[in-house]
């Protein structure tokens, strides 16, 4: 067998990266260059034989090991040049452990548990042969009836800044040719999570001031925190679809923030230029997507068929493919796949281990938020209960409580709630089960008759609702958000019963509650929490430990409030208490007037049902002394804000402290409120805590009328409290 340039060039130790980089490049044929650039999926039936032609980049959505190996082996030993290949997939919320989905990890607010659920996912990914994942996905959501608000970390820019950093941290790891480290990619680049009135794939239109102050502020994050590709999103941005946006890839990711790694299409995307009616055919499309910087394909293949022409006829010119080939090399050069391009898997690592199944565990428990809780309803106690109903078409589901993208995960592995119940009570209660409906979208009642009879001759009925996996993810959106099919029945005819209700909910969004939350004694809201979900939900339920989780979006009271989200401005009327008029207290013929003129619905209360931030525990923290270290402080210097908290209560528990401020005034106005810190502290029952924030000039910055990231002298609010809707207040100014 021949000895490929690669092997060539391994021998050829002294070569630093770029000199490896060009090197090869300097040897690559036009068609070899375009094959970089190009990623084909599993199924393509000339995947072998294009992998030995150097015409493929990377695969997406192969996992068996032994297949992967073999192509690596074709690409790196029976190709010209033996360049390896990027394994791509979408490895979301872990591989075969399942973690809470994304909205799930983002309730608990802890930067610790996503780095940790990333780096197993990472762990048993790379075990598989994957190399780079498809996330994190950072699209600012604020629409819950959009699917993927699932897969998403929120709706604040300055949490899923952090959270997506985190994740980016534990799937790269320190070293990205570590064995356990796959490649991260930052999607959907930009603004897709605005699609109008959240249906999948749709337009979005957003004006610049806000993209660069909301929907930016993630993906600038995660550029700096190393993220090693970005992926274009679908969405038609301002009647430009960004995978042919070059203002949005070239313009800002390029130029302004001097990113260096790959930008990859979404699945079809650049074909998708002519869906959109903004190219006329693929040649146009792959010119477009060129030009503005995509520099991989996601599984069509415009540019093997488009690309050696328009550089032929100079419209495309080969300096710009070389510094796009390079990206894509570069990668392959950091994950040491010219090394090592089989699988980096280390025998010692098992999926499903033990130490993989704590952590699910942990970040399950961690992601719960308790949204209602009468006294004396939760913790149950076991000592204390005789006979337990579990009744719910999610209380026994393996498969549904894992959520939306879970390719390669275990359902049969999964520990379900009723099973978790079960053991954690052992014989001393009697627990009995009833699915009540077949499936959380059945409308046939018929089981009610057997879950009302449990409920009735049970101290307590656990009842565990919500959305099975397929209602939420990728084109999985919904208009109306109540718990579908007949659950609201379901719980109004346990509720006759009289026995009391605690709800548990699994679903990938905010749910309506309203008209369900004064039926129940206690809510627990669960996400889809993932392979541990039973054994975590049992741990809060029994008070093993208190929930602590916070919401990273608002539930709104009806659908008809989306968007609603903590920051929101001002306006020139804003909605108070005082002057809401509620629709059924509106005198007929009332004077225009006497509806109080303010910036609200007449059907429903201008609140939010739970606002962003709010979870509750077993225990009471006292937020008690706010200060402010100095009133004034000039630019470039710091201020340090403090509280004391204190668990008045007889439970040892975790809260949430949050910091958030207000610019007063500003040359384009700003939100009522802005998330600008948070930790995550342990207080034992009886303990005080003093919290210190410290915030820099420079975090007040936001981007003014001429797009100038700048702070602007003036007065600023802050408060110190559990979430965006209370808290101790003080001001400061910046002068
Ligand atoms: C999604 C991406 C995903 C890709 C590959 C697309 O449909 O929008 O988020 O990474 O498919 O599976």
């Amino acid at each position: 067998m021949p000895v490929n340039v690669c092997q060539q060039l391994n021998n050829t130790k002294s070569l630093d990266k770029e000199s490896y980089v060009s090197s090869l490049l300097s040897q690559m044929t036009l068609r070899e260059k375009i094959g970089q650039m190009s990623q084909f999926n599993n199924d393509n039936e000339k995947l072998t034989a294009s992998i030995k032609m150097g015409d493929v980049g990377s695969v997406i959505n192969e996992v068996n090991l032994e297949t992967i190996n073999e192509l690596q082996r074709i690409a790196s030993q029976e190709s010209r040049l033996g360049i390896p290949l990027l394994v791509g997939r979408d490895v979301i919320h872990g591989f075969n452990t399942i973690f809470p989905i994304p909205l799930g990890q983002a309730a608990s607010w802890s930067t610790e548990i996503v780095e940790s659920c990333a780096t197993i996912a990472a762990i048993e990914a790379a075990n598989n042969g994957v190399n780079w994942t498809f996330a994190p996905m950072i699209d600012i959501s604020r629409d819950p009836r959009w699917g993927r608000i699932a897969e998403s970390l929120g709706e604040d820019p300055y949490l899923c800044s952090a959270l997506g950093s985190a994740m980016v941290k534990g799937f790269q790891g320190e070293n990205l040719a570590d064995n356990t480290s796959i490649a991260a990619c930052a999607k959907h680049f930009a603004g897709y999570g605005a699609s109008e009135s959240g249906r999948d794939y749709n337009t979005t239109n957003i004006p610049e001031n806000e993209l660069r102050n909301v929907y930016l502020p993630p993906f600038k994050a995660l550029a700096d925190a190393g993220v090693s590709t970005f992926m274009a999103s679908f969405s038609d941005l301002n009647g430009v679809p960004v995978t042919g946006n070059s203002w949005l890839l070239n313009d800002i990711l390029r130029e302004e923030w001097q990113y260096t790694g790959f930008v990859v299409s979404d699945w079809e995307s650049i074909t998708q230029l002519i869906t959109h009616g903004f190219c006329a055919d693929t040649e146009s499309a792959a010119f477009e997507a060129c030009q503005a910087g995509v520099d991989m394909e996601m599984a069509s293949n415009t540019y093997a068929k488009n690309l050696p022409s328009l550089i032929q006829n100079n419209k495309v010119n080969i300096e710009q493919i070389d510094i796009m080939v390079s990206r894509i090399l570069t990668l392959k050069f950091d994950l040491g796949l010219f090394e090592t391009p089989y699988t980096r898997a280390t025998s010692a690592v098992e999926c499903l281990d033990n130490f993989h199944l704590d952590a699910a565990k942990q970040a399950a428990t961690k992601s719960c938020v308790l949204l209602k809780n009468n006294i004396q309803t939760l913790p149950l106690s076991k000592t204390e209960l005789t006979s337990l109903a579990v009744i719910g078409p999610l209380a026994d589901d393996g498969y549904e409580q894992l959520g939306t993208w879970v390719f390669d995960a275990k359902p049969n592995q999964s520990i379900t709630c009723l099973n978790a119940i079960k053991s954690h009570v052992g014989d001393s209660v009697e627990v009995k089960f009833s699915k009540g409906l077949a499936t959380s979208r059945s409308h046939n009642q018929d089981g009610f008759i057997e879950a009302t009879q449990l409920a009735h001759s049970a101290d307590v009925a656990v009842l565990i609702l919500g959305e099975e996996a397929i209602l939420s993810g990728e084109a999985h959106c919904r208009s109306n958000i109540d718990l579908p099919g007949c659950q609201e029945q379901l719980i109004n005819a346990i509720y006759e019963t009289g026995t009391p209700i605690i709800l548990v909910i699994m679903a990938g969004r905010p749910i309506t509650l309203e008209k369900v939350i004064p039926k129940v004694d206690a809510v627990l809201f669960a996400w889809h929490p993932g392979t541990m979900a039973g054994p975590a939900i049992a741990d809060l339920l029994f008070g093993e430990t208190s929930p602590s989780g916070k919401l990273p979006v608002t539930f709104p009271r009806t659908v008809g409030q989306v968007p609603l989200y903590y920051g929101q401005k001002n306006t020139g009327k804003p909605p108070c208490d005082a002057t809401f008029v509620d629709i059924n207290d509106i005198e007929v013929r009332a004077p225009q007037t006497s509806l109080g003129m303010t910036s609200t619905h007449l059907d429903t209360h201008f609140s939010p049902l739970f606002p962003f931030g709010f979870g509750l525990s077993y225990t009471q923290f006292e937020y008690e002394n706010i200060n402010v270290n100095r009133h004034v402080i000039k630019m470039g210097e710091s201020v340090e804000i403090t509280a004391t908290i204190s668990n008045i209560g007889n439970f040892d528990a975790e809260e949430i402290v949050q910091l958030y401020i207000r610019d007063l005034v500003g040359s384009v106005t700003r939100p009522i409120k802005e998330l600008k810190g948070f930790q995550r502290i342990y207080l034992p029952a009886g303990q005080s805590k003093s919290v210190l924030f410290k915030i820099h000039t420079d975090e007040l910055a936001f981007y003014d009328r001429q797009m100038k990231h700048t702070t602007e002298p003036g007065l600023f609010n802050a408060w110190i409290g559990s979430n965006s809707d209370t808290g101790l207040k003080t001001e400061f100014e910046v002068v």
